[in-house]
């Protein structure tokens, strides 16, 4: 049972419950309501509650916290959370609060000295939040600094987590807004084509937002200024855009860097050339710390069919687009711009759970003992990442992780090279033209002294194994690597070509049927009946492998 910690603890206590070694040593929880206008988040769900309580903590909601994520207090209660009446209680006797929005001044007035608190933040952007909570002796975890290179720190990322949940939201507010089907169709009362959607930037939301796009049946084309998102654009169903402008724009750790003029200059026609095409665009480019950039202009819009619909996700950050109106949809020149800042509270149930797994995983690693109690280890890359201030002193912004960072940032040096080595003739290209000489003058005289010496038969036979190899290599090379495993089950019921052989021994019947006990007809006949399950069987499963690639 937990204890009510509106009559548990003093201030700087721990919260008193049954067993009492436990118990004392035991931090409690505290998830405030979040007073931001429009956010309808909360910091905890009552499923991660039990798992917090596992962990050793005690858990103390305030009444009503999940209301607007249709969560009540008796869910939580139910779940083993104590419900607290008001706010300045659950921040002055919390030990740790959880929130989704940085506190207020007000807020950060009500915590305990020496409290923990974490949340978003955004240090570089509040610096006066900063000083009051140094003020307060504060432990924060900003989770938002959280270093999201380190792959370890992926399932704390809550930025990635709420920014998949902006991006599938912005897409439903375009469908919303337009007023055509998505998908194409053909009907007795005639054919629809489908809506041509264009995403700009293709981070964490855009390609949440290109995967719901492509799902609903739109034709997706996407750009980013990092060209290592082309694959995954690819593979969640769109079409990869370039402009036509050489120019790396990775700015590393797997955000954007502001591009040259000249590079700018060639975006901008190509956007103006989308923007006549297409029906949709969804803006989702940032640069972290920096305004959005300008990428659709008022001309642009203007250029857009009637009934179009601009989704702005950089609205908060200023707009990708030149119309864009923070907080609201608005009509211009026949184009509906969707300028909403809170995609993520539209879908309040979903973040909300999304959020409390991420701080839930963040707990686990706070608290490996699974004793109630955290510890803010510095030495630990991830933890010293997030942590904005310890015990009063600002901590932020922290050194640069030690750890080798996650794949992400490695894999796009990674494919092209790949790439190169999948052929097209270019695989062989860093051989140099002598050294190429000396393997076929090496490989020609080998077949010389073969041919010269073999048996004529075993020159014929040679000579169908060096074509199959040739034409073997010629296949699987060509064949795009998501499509070898179709690939191997369709040669592997190919290979049922040994059926053939079955079958000269098994014939004629007649004969069969005179030596019903001969053991090589039973042979050939099970050799019949196996290679025909692989080949049946082969041919099957290629096919529902082959399925999967279509829509
Ligand atoms: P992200 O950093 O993962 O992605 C941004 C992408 O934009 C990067 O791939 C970057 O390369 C690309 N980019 C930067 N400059 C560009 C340019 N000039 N042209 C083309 N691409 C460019 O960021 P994330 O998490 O995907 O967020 C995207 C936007 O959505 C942000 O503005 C964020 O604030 C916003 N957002 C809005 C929410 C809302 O409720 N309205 C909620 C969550 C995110």
């Amino acid at each position: 049972m937990q204890a009510d910690i509106a009559t548990a603890a003093q201030p700087g206590q721990s919260v008193e419950s049954g067993s009492p070694e436990s118990a004392k040593l035991a931090q409690s929880i505290g998830v405030p309501c979040e007073i931001f206008p429009g956010e309808k988040r909360v910091a905890t769900v009552p499923e991660v509650v039990a798992k917090l309580i596992k962990l050793g903590f005690t858990v103390a909601v305030q009444s009503g916290a999940g209301a607007a994520a249709n969560i009540s207090d008796a869910d939580y209660q139910a779940a083993g959370a104590s419900i607290v009446a008001d706010a300045s209680q659950l921040w002055s006797t919390a030990d740790i609060v959880f929130k989704v929005r940085p506190p207020t001044a007000d807020e950060v007035a009500l915590m305990r000295e020496g409290g923990t608190l974490i949340s978003f933040i955004w240090p570089a952007q509040n610096p006066e939040l900063m000083q009051l909570l140094t003020a307060k002796k504060t432990t924060v975890l900003a989770i938002d600094a959280l270093p999201r290179t380190l792959s370890r720190a992926q399932k704390m990322d809550a930025l990635t987590s709420q920014a998949g949940v902006a991006g599938y939201r912005a897409v439903i507010e375009a469908a919303n807004a337009f007023g055509r089907f998505f998908n194409g169709q053909i009907t007795a009362a005639g054919k629809v084509p489908p809506a041509k959607v264009f995403i700009a930037g293709a981070g964490v939301a855009g390609l949440a937002a290109i995967g719901t796009a492509a799902g609903l049946g739109a034709i997706v084309r996407a750009n980013d200024t990092r060209a290592e998102v082309a694959d995954q654009v690819v593979s969640l169903g769109g079409e990869f855009v370039k402009v036509d402008y050489e120019e790396e724009g990775s700015g590393g750790g797997g955000y954007a860097k502001v591009m040259s003029e000249g590079f700018q200059q060639a975006q901008r026609e190509m956007y103006a050339k989308q923007a006549k095409e297409v029906d949709i665009i969804i803006t989702t480019a940032l640069i972290p710390g920096k305004p959005a950039p300008k990428l659709i202009t008022a001309e642009m819009v203007r250029s857009m069919k009637p009934g179009s619909v601009i989704v702005d996700m950089a609205a908060e950050q200023g707009g990708n687009c030149e119309l864009t109106e923070p907080g609201h949809s608005v009509v211009k020149h026949g184009v509906t711009i969707v300028g909403f800042t809170d995609l993520v509270s539209r879908l309040a149930m979903q973040s909300s759970t999304l959020y409390a797994t991420n701080l839930f995983r963040l707990s686990e690693e706070l608290c490996k003992t699974k004793d109630g109690v955290i510890n803010v280890n510095m030495e630990d890359d991830a933890i010293r990442g997030l942590t904005v201030t310890k015990d009063g002193a600002i901590t932020w912004p922290a050194p640069a992780p030690k750890q080798a960072p996650a794949p992400a940032a490695a894999k796009p040096a990674a494919a092209p090279a790949a790439k190169k080595a999948h052929g097209h003739g270019e695989a062989s290209a860093p051989m140099a033209g002598s050294k190429l000489a000396i393997v076929f003058g090496v490989a020609a005289a080998l077949f010389w002294l073969i041919g010269a010496n073999a048996p004529k038969e075993f020159m014929s036979h040679f000579t169908v194994f060096v074509l199959a190899c040739f034409v073997g290599y010629m296949v699987v090379w060509n064949v795009k690597p998501a499509l070898h495993t179709p690939l191997m089950s369709v040669t592997n019921a190919i290979s049922s070509i040994i059926a053939i052989g079955a079958l000269v021994q098994i014939s004629p019947i007649a004969d069969a049927l005179d030596r019903p006990n001969s053991l090589i007809t039973w042979v050939a006949a099970a050799g019949i009946v196996l290679t025909a399950i692989n080949m049946f069987g082969g041919f099957a499963v290629t096919q529902r492998m082959l399925a999967m690639f279509r829509k």
